[in-house]
């Protein structure tokens, strides 16, 4: 196999309305909600700088502009900082920096679904490999390196498409995309078929996706046929399962703790987990949460 074309880009939907977390979400987008101080958004965007990515493509819809102005210079808060001598301060908004001309936003004026959200980037994928983070899944690196580095990691061993899989309750499957598994070795496992959201008994496994892939540009002209799968949505794992058999496809089980932020529980936990990993409030969160286990 001669060496993939280098992984450099990465599309980020960030449309969806946030029904779950109303009131919360009526002014302010769902990515900008924080787990412990940063929100959802710099997670995701971290993870892919450490997997080598460049350029960033937001797939944004009305009222989501925050999430713009959030990787803009804050031009007055920073001089102000600076005046004031606050270094940290001034630092804990370095990650929020972008380099100038790498991070380019597209409305999806209609929420379609994932597919079409992918689909809008077109132009910015043109005929490379790229990234999808969904920032609603966040993970939590087991060993040092985060999940998408774990699938950039892949994609240069395979080629072709990998996404970021994980075992789910059967009970569970209609949430997901789930696989239609080939050959497995415990950690890469070859894709043979892909379903969007099927019900328990129609679930060809219970090996889900979650919100990280790394794709090859072949799936775009099944995106841009615009079909509508399950929930009357255009879905991507459609036209991804359409590529099956044209490029290599695979299925990684990462390393690491997913946390599905899109849902309450999922977004407390993680608010735990992150927390306990902090020197500066370990302490106080397992202070607070013995009281708690001991009312339990
Ligand atoms: C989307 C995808 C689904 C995937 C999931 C991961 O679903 O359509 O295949 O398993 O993300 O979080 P959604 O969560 O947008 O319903």
């Amino acid at each position: 196999m001669s060496k993939p074309k280098p992984l450099r880009k990465a599309v980020l939907p960030v449309a969806g309305l946030g029904t779950r977390f109303l009131p919360a979400t009526k002014a302010m987008p769902k990515e900008m909600l924080p787990v412990v101080d940063r929100p959802l958004i710099q997670y995701a965007i971290d993870e892919a700088r450490e997997a080598g990515i460049e350029e960033f493509c937001l797939i944004t819809g009305r009222g989501k502009d925050s999430l713009i102005d959030y990787f803009d210079i804050a031009y007055e808060l920073e001089d102000t900082l600076r005046e004031r001598n606050k270094i940290d301060c001034l630092k804990a908004l370095e990650p929020s920096s972008i380099e100038a001309g790498s991070l380019i936003a597209v409305r999806q004026q209609e929420p379609l679904g994932l597919g079409h959200a992918i689909w809008c980037a077109r132009s910015f994928i043109g005929d490379d490999p790229f990234a999808i983070l969904l920032p609603d899944d966040i993970v939590q690196a087991a060993s040092g390196k985060g999940c998408l580095k774990q699938l950039a990691d892949a994609y240069n061993e395979t080629g072709g498409s990998v996404v970021a899989v994980t075992e789910v309750p059967r009970e569970q499957t209609n949430r997901y995309g789930i696989l239609d598994t080939g050959k497995d070795d415990g950690r890469l496992v070859e894709v043979k078929g892909l379903v969007e959201k099927p019900k328990p008994e129609d679930a060809p496994s219970n090996l889900s996706i979650i919100g990280r892939y790394v794709l090859t540009p072949e799936v775009m002209p099944y995106l841009s046929k615009l079909e509508k799968g399950a929930g009357g949505e255009v879905q991507l794992t459609d036209a991804m399962a359409k590529t099956i058999g044209q490029v290599p496809f695979h299925g990684l089980r990462y390393e690491g703790t997913r946390y599905d932020c899109g849902n309450k529980l999922g977004f407390l936990e993680a608010q735990v987990a992150f927390a306990l990993e902090r020197p500066d409030l370990a302490d106080g969160v397992k202070e607070f949460l013995k009281k708690y286990t001991d009312k339990i």
